[in-house]
């Protein structure tokens, strides 16, 4: 074995320099989301059948598609990693444990693995995209944000992947509230890695939280031959660019771009499900008729009611069975949640308990028509909204569940309340202003 250092100056073992930069290109391909990276890293694999960096990326695959089935792979994957990593470096060693950490359904070990990993060894990208991710899951924009700003000391803009590094640290950045300097990080690593999907989608984030419609519709336009060859985070791009039509109140365009882009016509997976759900959702809560889409949606994604692998996903599952009436598997999944909340303390059954518990019962409460029940679930839930993860734009559904349920409980003092603080937040808004006027808010934004 061979140790070879990338563009970045970081070194990894391989049987040769040729499949070393086999593996280099496997890594670039993952950084900009391409949906052949499975691919190539076997074909690492099938050159060099004891890389421990390509086992320890395909390890990380499995991880980030967010299935319980395919945990198992992430741990056959890992455990090669970990057979073949004798001659690895000790940082090459390290992202295997930190990987086998998050596999094992522990979060904060992984984290902090990576944290150490990134003290000696800043410049190694794979993980810290892998960092960034992590810290995504924690929906905390806290870690988000010191976990990017560690690791901006070690980047400037002549190191290759400094506009990858720039485009993670604009979301970190957004969701601390922290907009033009996320706006200025982000625009400079989209010059910089205009292929990054995550640097486009973390300016058009800091767009959305603004309340930048027209410059976010703009922002999202690209050539279609831009969005080929891209895995599923293509279709959480789209979505945003949805959510720009969705603030500007129009909810036909709304509806036209789900069925041109969004709508699933095969079985999805948690990301796609995810979008469409909150999506559909907050058309929904507006007076948008959905038609049978809700239906359509959940009959696509009805494998991912048995897998217990991620609370973001469930959040939305939930929301989806919901809407599309379908009460038996609601319950089925509430019990399947209740079960899985007791089963143990990792990171993601803390989280259920903690946010898919009480919305498990407010949408049943909703679904039986207790709307005050289901109201004072979700008020009661309100501060743990967070434990679902994600991005502030994504847990918004939330918010607009909470409104929209006080709303059909008749609570329509609490409703004036929520609907102000909505609109303190996001005075932007055209679907919550309608509402605003609809419930006859006068009294000036807390902000304002
Ligand atoms: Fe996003």
């Amino acid at each position: 074995m061979v140790r070879i250092a990338d563009s970045r100056g970081v070194h990894w073992t391989a049987a040769s320099e040729n499949t070393a930069q086999l593996l280099f290109d496997t890594i670039e391909r993952f950084l900009t989301y391409r949906a052949d990276t499975m691919a190539r890293i076997d074909k690492v694999l099938a050159q060099d059948p004891e890389c421990p960096g390509a086992w320890a990326l395909k390890g990380a695959l499995f991880i980030l598609n967010r299935q319980q089935s395919m945990i198992p792979r992430a741990k056959d994957a890992l455990s090669k990693a970990a057979a073949h990593s004798g001659g690895a470096t000790a940082r090459e060693r390290q992202l295997i444990h930190a990987l086998s950490c998050w596999a094992a359904g522990d979060l904060r070990a992984a984290q902090t693995a990576l944290d150490g990993l990134l003290v000696d060894a800043p410049h190694d990208l794979l993980a810290l995209r892998l960092q960034h991710v992590n810290a995504i899951f924690f929906g905390s924009p806290e870690v988000l944000r010191t976990t990017m700003a560690r690791a901006l000391t070690d980047w400037h803009d002549d190191i290759p992947g400094a506009g990858i590094v720039y485009g993670m640290a604009c979301m970190a950045l957004e969701e601390a509230g922290a907009y033009a300097r996320a706006e200025r990080l982000g625009r400079r690593g989209a010059e910089l890695a205009p292929d990054d999907l995550w640097c486009v989608h973390s300016v058009a984030h800091v767009m959305e939280a603004r309340g930048d419609l027209s410059d976010g519709i703009a922002w999202m336009q690209k050539p279609e031959s831009y969005w080929q060859d891209r895995g599923p985070m293509r279709h959480h791009l789209w979505w945003h660019e949805a959510l720009f039509h969705y603030e500007t109140g129009d909810m036909d365009q709304v509806l036209a771009y789900y069925d041109h882009r969004l709508a699933p016509t095969a079985p999805v997976g948690y990301l796609e499900m995810s979008n469409c759900a909150s999506l559909l959702y907050r058309v929904d809560a507006a007076g948008g008729d959905c038609a049978s889409r809700w239906q359509d949606l959940v009959q696509n994604c009805a494998h991912l009611a048995e897998d217990r692998a991620l609370t973001f996903a469930d959040v939305h599952l939930l929301i989806a069975l919901a809407m599309a009436g379908e009460d038996t598997a609601l319950g089925r999944l509430a019990r399947d949640l209740s079960d899985y909340a007791a089963g143990g303390t990792s990171f993601d059954r803390i989280a259920s308990a903690r946010i898919c518990l009480p919305l498990s019962q407010a949408m049943q409460a909703r679904r039986a028509g207790r709307h005050g029940a289901a109201a004072q679930i979700l008020r009661d839930a309100r501060y743990d909204f967070p434990a679902m993860g994600g991005s502030i734009a994504q847990r918004d559904m939330l918010e607009i569940l909470l409104v929209d349920t006080t709303i059909a409980a008749g609570q329509t003092r609490a409703a004036r309340r929520l609907v102000n603080a909505y609109l303190d937040a996001r005075p932007h808004s055209a679907p919550m202003q309608r509402i605003s006027e609809a419930l006859g808010v006068t009294g000036a934004p807390a902000g304002g």
